[in-house]
C-alpha cells in the first residue's frame, strides 16, 4: 500500500508539474472562491467521476466555540497557502491548520478584554473568508471581525503592529461622513491588488444604515488609498439619479457586501452592490439611486469608475446583487470574448464584455407594476436580459400552490394567496402584503456560482422560496408625553419588529423576544442592543434612553415604566421614514412548509456560450418529505466547486449533506452526511500530490443545530 501511495503521489506530482500555467493557477486555493476570478474551479483531477464514491474523511478539526443557543454559523470558504489552511470559527477567531492533517498551527482571537465591565462589547458578524498577501518576505492574513479589519502575521498568528492602529483599522473611520454610531462590518473578505487590500462592507438594512463606500488600504501601513462613493456626492457621476439632493447625507447601503472579483491583467475590479436603505420604501430617495444594485467596474489602482450596469432601478425588493460576477471567456457569435457573468437573486444572469460593459445578450427595459404606497415613486421599467435562460421559476400562480400540504393547510395558504398582491416578479411592497418571488434570498445567494473555464458552463444553486412583505405605518405620536413603555413599544415597532415580529414572536432565523427577562438584566439588554451580534445589527445610534425604553417594553420592567421618556431633539430627523415592514416573512404553511410547490432548491448548469440551460435538478431533500416522488429540494446557502475531474462538489442544503455530481449531467455520484449542515462553499486543494475537499460545518441557519467542524475528504491511500 505504501508503495502504491508513493507511486500515486509521484504520478500526481508529475501530472501537477506538467500542467499548463493556467491549470497551475487553478490547482491552488489561495483566495476565497479559488482565484480572484470568482469561478470556484479546480484543475485537480485525482478525484474523478469514477472514484469519487470512495471519498473518506481525511481529517476533522473542531473549533470548540460553537454557540448552539444563539445559532452560531461558519460560512467561511477557507484558503490554503504553502500547505497551511486559514479559516474562521463561529466566534470569529482566525485559525491556521496544517492542511494535510487539520492539526492547528495557531489561533488568533480578536476579542480583547476591555476596561468596561460590560458583557457584550464585540459585534459578532458572519465571516465568509480571509485574504492572504505576501511580498515574498512578509505574509499577512486580513480579515474582518466586528467593525475592525485585522492584519495578522501568517507565520505567527500575531497582529501585524505596523498596520493601522496596532494591527487593525476601525471601519467607521475614513468614510468621510460621520458613521461613528452606525453598524458597519464586513462578511466577505477583501481582495488584494498589488499592494492594496480593497474592502466592501455590511451595513444595516434599516433607515439608519451607514453608506456602503468601497475602500482600498495599503497592505503594509493600513493607510486609506482610495474611496469610491457608492452613493455619489455633489459633482460626482450619478449624483443626479437622486431627486433629493440631500439624500446622500442620510441614505446608507448600496454596499458591496458580497466581495469582489478582479481582472488582474487589466487591473479592473468588479464590485456588486446592494440596495440603498431603507430596503422597502424609497420615498425619501426618489430616482434610480446609482450605484445601488449595480455591477461596478472600477480601476483597481485608483478606484475610478470604468463602467457600471444597474440591474435594478430604485430597489424596494431587497434584491442586492448577492455575489461578485464570475470572470469568464465565452464563445459568442463565433468569437472568444472575455466577459463577466453575473447571477442574481431574480434568477437572471447578466453577461457583459469585460472591458466595456457591453451586454452579450440583449437587455430590454420592461414595464413593471406601479406602487400604491403614498410617497413612493418607483421606476416604470426594469432591465431584463433575453438570455441566458433564467435558472429558476420567476412566477408564482395559484396553480403553483404547494399540493403536498394537508387539505386544510392548503385551503389556508390559498386564502392567504388570494388576499396578497401578486402576479409579477416586481410586484411592489403593499399594505395588503405582497408576494416576493423570486424571494429575498434568491435565486442566487452569497455562495456564488462555479464556472468550468474549459466549457464556459456556469453552475449555480438557487432557492425557490416565496416571501411576503407587508408595509405598515410608523406610529407617530407626541413623543414628549410618552411614558417609557409606550415609547419603548413605538421604538420596538420601528427598529426591531421587522425581524423579531410585531408581537415579538420571532420567525425564521430571528429569535422570539418573549422571555427575555429570564436571559438578560436591563443593563445587559441595553448593552446588547448597542453592540448587536452576527445578523443582529448594532443600534449604537439609539440613545441609551431609547434603548432603556425598548428594554422596559421587551423585559416588561414595571419600575422603568414610571419614568418619563425624554426624546432627544428629533425636530430634523432626515432618516425618519413613515413606513415599516411587519416582518421578514417567508410565505409558508402553518407547519412551516413553503407555500409553493417544490422544488424549493435547485442546482443548475447554464451554457454561457449559447445562453441555454444544460441541466437542472432539485437540490436536497426536505426532512419532512424525504420520500417524495421527486426530491423536494431545500433552501440552500453556500456555493459549488467544479473540478477538472468532472465532479461538482457542494454542501449548502438544509439536509446536512455534502454531495458530488457529475458536472456533465447532474447525476449524483456521492454523498456524505455531515454532523450539521455545511452552509458554506468547499475548498479544493492538494498537499504532496493528495487532493482534498474541505467544508465548514457550522449549521445554525434554517433552525438547524450549530456545529464547529472543518471536515476534509480525500481518497483512501490505496485508490489508484
Ligand atoms: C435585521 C434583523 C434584526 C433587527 C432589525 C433586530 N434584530 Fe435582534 N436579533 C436578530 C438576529 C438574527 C438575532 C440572533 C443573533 C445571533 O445569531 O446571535 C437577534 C438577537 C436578538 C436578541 C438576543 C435574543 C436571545 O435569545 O438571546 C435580542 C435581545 C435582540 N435581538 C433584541 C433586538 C432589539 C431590541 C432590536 C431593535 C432595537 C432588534 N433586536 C432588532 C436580528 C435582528
Amino acid at each position: 500500500m505504501r508503495q502504491k501511495r508513493i507511486v500515486l503521489y509521484t504520478l500526481a506530482g508529475i501530472i501537477l508539474a506538467s500542467c499548463t500555467k493556467t491549470d497551475e493557477k487553478y490547482s491552488r486555493w489561495e483566495v476565497t472562491g479559488g482565484t480572484r476570478e470568482g469561478i470556484r474551479y479546480s484543475s485537480l483531477a485525482q478525484i474523478d467521476t469514477a472514484n469519487v464514491h470512495q471519498l473518506q474523511v481525511a481529517w476533522t478539526y473542531h473549533t470548540g466555540d460553537a454557540d448552539t443557543v444563539n445559532h452560531s454559523q461558519i460560512q467561511c470558504n477557507p484558503i490554503v497557502v504553502d500547505n497551511v489552511l486559514y479559516a474562521t470559527t463561529p466566534q470569529l477567531k482566525l485559525i491556521a491548520l496544517h492542511a494535510a492533517t487539520g492539526k492547528p498551527k495557531w489561533v488568533f482571537d480578536p476579542r480583547q478584554p476591555t476596561s468596561q465591565n460590560r458583557v457584550l462589547d464585540f459585534i459578532l458578524n458572519n465571516n465568509r473568508g480571509v485574504t492572504y498577501w505576501t511580498d515574498g518576505k512578509d505574509a499577512t492574513i486580513f480579515y474582518v471581525a466586528g467593525s475592525a479589519l485585522y492584519a495578522v502575521q501568517a507565520a505567527t498568528g500575531k497582529l501585524n503592529e505596523q498596520f493601522g492602529a496596532g494591527g487593525k483599522i476601525d471601519l467607521h473611520d475614513g468614510l468621510g461622513q460621520d458613521a461613528d454610531d452606525l453598524f458597519i462590518t464586513a462578511t466577505s473578505p477583501g481582495i488584494v491588488y498589488k499592494d492594496l487590500i480593497i474592502l466592501g462592507s455590511r451595513v444595516s438594512e434599516g433607515p439608519d444604515a451607514a453608506p456602503g463606500h468601497i475602500r482600498a488600504y495599503d497592505v503594509r501601513t493600513g493607510e486609506q488609498k482610495w474611496i469610491f462613493h457608492t452613493i455619489p456626492q455633489p459633482g460626482e457621476y450619478g449624483y443626479d439619479t437622486w431627486e433629493n439632493t440631500e439624500a446622500w447625507k442620510f441614505t446608507g447601503g448600496a454596499n458591496a457586501w458580497a466581495g469582489f472579483t478582479l481582472d488582474e491583467q487589466r487591473g479592473i475590479l468588479f464590485a456588486p452592490t446592494g440596495s440603498a436603505s431603507f430596503d422597502f420604501y424609497g420615498g425619501n430617495r426618489k430616482g434610480n439611486n446609482l450605484f445601488a444594485n449595480c455591477i461596478l467596474a472600477l480601476d483597481a489602482a485608483t478606484g475610478k469608475r470604468i463602467w457600471h450596469f444597474q440591474y435594478l432601478h430604485h430597489d424596494i425588493w431587497d434584491r442586492d446583487i448577492p455575489t461578485p460576477p464570475a470572470l469568464v471567456t465565452v464563445t459568442h457569435e463565433g468569437k472568444k470574448i472575455d466577459a463577466i457573468a453575473q447571477p442574481t437573486k431574480t434568477g437572471f444572469i447578466y453577461v457583459f464584455e469585460r472591458e466595456t460593459g457591453k451586454p452579450l445578450f440583449d437587455i430590454k427595459e420592461e414595464p413593471v407594476p406601479p406602487s400604491a404606497i403614498a410617497g413612493e415613486k418607483i421606476s416604470p421599467t426594469q432591465p431584463l436580459p433575453a438570455k441566458p435562460e433564467p435558472f429558476m421559476r420567476q412566477s408564482f400562480t395559484e396553480a403553483d400552490l404547494n399540493n403536498l400540504l394537508p387539505a386544510e393547510s392548503f385551503e389556508d395558504i390559498r386564502n392567504q394567496f388570494n388576499r396578497y398582491q401578486k402576479g409579477h416578479m416586481f410586484t411592489p411592497p403593499s399594505r395588503e402584503g405582497s408576494i416576493f418571488f423570486p424571494g429575498l434570498d434568491g435565486g442566487a445567494e452569497w455562495g456564488g456560482p462555479s464556472v468550468d473555464p474549459t466549457t464556459g458552463i456556469l453552475y449555480v444553486n438557487a432557492n425557490e422560496i416565496p416571501w411576503v412583505i407587508t408595509i405598515a405605518d410608523v406610529e407617530q405620536s407626541n413623543t414628549a408625553k410618552e411614558t417609557y413603555a409606550i415609547a419603548g413599544k413605538r421604538l420596538y415597532l420601528n427598529h426591531c419588529s421587522s425581524c423579531h415580529g410585531v408581537n415579538r414572536e420571532g420567525g425564521g432565523n430571528y429569535p422570539a423576544l418573549t422571555d427575555m427577562q429570564e436571559k438578560y438584566t436591563a443593563l445587559q439588554f441595553v448593552d446588547f442592543v448597542a453592540t448587536g451580534r452576527r445578523m443582529m445589527p448594532a443600534f449604537k445610534h439609539l440613545s441609551e434612553q431609547e434603548r432603556e425604553a425598548i428594554a422596559s417594553f421587551v423585559l416588561d420592567i414595571k419600575s422603568l415604566r414610571k419614568k418619563k421618556y425624554i426624546p432627544q431633539d428629533s425636530s430634523v430627523d432626515l432618516r425618519a421614514i413613515p413606513y415599516r415592514i411587519t416582518g421578514y416573512n417567508k410565505f409558508v404553511s402553518k407547519e412551516g412548509y413553503p407555500a409553493i410547490k417544490p422544488p424549493w432548491g435547485t442546482l443548475n448548469a447554464v451554457d454561457l456560450n449559447s445562453g441555454g440551460i444544460v441541466w437542472r435538478i432539485p437540490f436536497g431533500e426536505h426532512p419532512a418529505f424525504p420520500q417524495a416522488a421527486t426530491p423536494t429540494g431545500t433552501e440552500n446557502y453556500g456555493g459549488p466547486v467544479v473540478t477538472a475531474g468532472g465532479v461538482l462538489f457542494i454542501a449548502a442544503t438544509q439536509d446536512g449533506k455534502i454531495r458530488a455530481f457529475n458536472k456533465r449531467n447532474g447525476k449524483l455520484l456521492w454523498e456524505a452526511k455531515l454532523p450539521v449542515p455545511g452552509f458554506a462553499t468547499p475548498a479544493v486543494y492538494a498537499v504532496n500530490g493528495r487532493q482534498y475537499v474541505v467544508i465548514a460545518c457550522g449549521g445554525g441557519k434554517l433552525k438547524t443545530q450549530s456545529g464547529d467542524a472543518y471536515i476534509a475528504f480525500a481518497l483512501p491511500d490505496d485508490v489508484k
